[in-house]
């Protein structure tokens, strides 16, 4: 995809962090966007404050886990974008977070609410826009994780999520090349968003600090810019932030080394664990958030 200008933009968890950041981006460049999440008025909001002299953004209340049937599914919003818009050029499957602990401290439906979400939910997004994308011979991004390429302790539902994340993006881009559809997946090491705030049910804390180390962070503007240009060059990867690329390198050269590593990691508290959601701080219900249990407010792991 050589220019962004008049493109037909989806984006999937475009309310906050790197999907918002990438929809200002691509919409900066004169893109018309897309931007699909359950929090509607963050996106009317986001939609609102875009000025470019090109390029729009349209906010689009959508849930990556709804019935295909419901009114805000994303098989819904695949048809009505063709209907009023037309075909899709660019689809980024980017909505995701994380549910961590230790495995005696987690259950079946914990890691079945991480899969509906981040390897369903991506799922769905790829399958309902693919006619799309092949009509504009256009581009998917499938948004997965250095947690993709290397499993810490104490994060098995995430980082099981992103590596299937992974290995449907490697298998569908043989597949998809004889349509003209690029997959382009995109791996980010840690990046300053809110992804710290949402527990293990989903559920929103937004007191809850990030305990991720502040030096190793990326923002994710640079984070956006980043994977527009990997769009842009028709990368098969994208791994965003130095650290990223020098643990991806590490699996492939030096697998001994990651295994030592997660050893200690196991064996010490992480220092990327982060506050737990704090005991003060109101949980903002989403829509798919169920009760809290104490299990839910334990200490976690940061996710990304
Ligand atoms: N931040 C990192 O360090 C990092 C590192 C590697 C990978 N990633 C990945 O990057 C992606 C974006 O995360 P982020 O860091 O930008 O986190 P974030 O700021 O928490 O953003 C997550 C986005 O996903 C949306 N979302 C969650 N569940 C959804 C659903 N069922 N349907 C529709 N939208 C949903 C949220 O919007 P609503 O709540 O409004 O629906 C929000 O816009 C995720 O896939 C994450 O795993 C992040």
């Amino acid at each position: 995809m050589g220019t962004f200008n008049q493109k037909r933009v989806i984006i999937t968890g475009a309310s906050s962090g790197i999907g918002a950041a990438l929809a200002k981006q691509l919409a900066g460049s004169g893109a018309t966007v897309f931007l699909v999440a359950r929090r509607k008025n963050r996106l009317e909001a986001m939609a609102r404050a875009h000025r470019g002299p090109i390029g729009a953004m349209h906010a689009v209340e959508g849930d990556v886990c709804a019935k295909p049937a419901s009114m805000n599914s994303i098989e819904r919003l695949a048809l009505e974008v063709n209907r009023l818009y037309g075909p899709a050029h660019l689809v980024v499957a980017n909505a995701g977070f994380g549910v961590t602990g230790s495995l005696d401290s987690l259950t079946l439906a914990d890691f079945r609410r991480q899969f509906e979400t981040n390897v369903f939910g991506v799922l769905r997004t790829a399958m309902a826009f693919l006619p799309q994308l092949k009509e504009t011979r256009g581009t998917l991004v499938l948004v997965s994780s250095v947690a993709g390429h290397v499993a810490p302790p104490g994060v098995s539902p995430y980082t099981m999520s992103k590596f299937a994340v992974r290995a449907l993006a490697e298998s569908i881009r043989a597949e998809l090349a004889p349509h003209g559809v690029k997959v382009v997946l995109v791996s980010p090491g840690f990046i300053d968003t809110e992804i710290h705030q949402v527990d293990n049910q989903g559920a929103i804390h937004e007191a809850a600090i990030d305990g991720a180390p502040r030096w190793l962070m990326a923002d994710a503007a640079t984070a956006a810019r980043a994977i527009a240009r990997g769009i842009r060059w028709g990368r098969a990867e994208v791994v965003v932030t130095w650290h990223g690329k020098a643990i991806v390198l590490l699996t492939r050269l030096a697998p001994w080394f990651i295994r030592l590593l997660s050893r200690f990691m196991a064996s010490t508290p992480s220092p990327s664990t982060p506050t737990a959601p704090s005991q003060k701080a109101r949980p903002v219900p989403r829509k798919s958030a169920r009760k809290k249990t104490p299990r839910d407010r334990a200490p976690s792991r940061r996710r990304g």
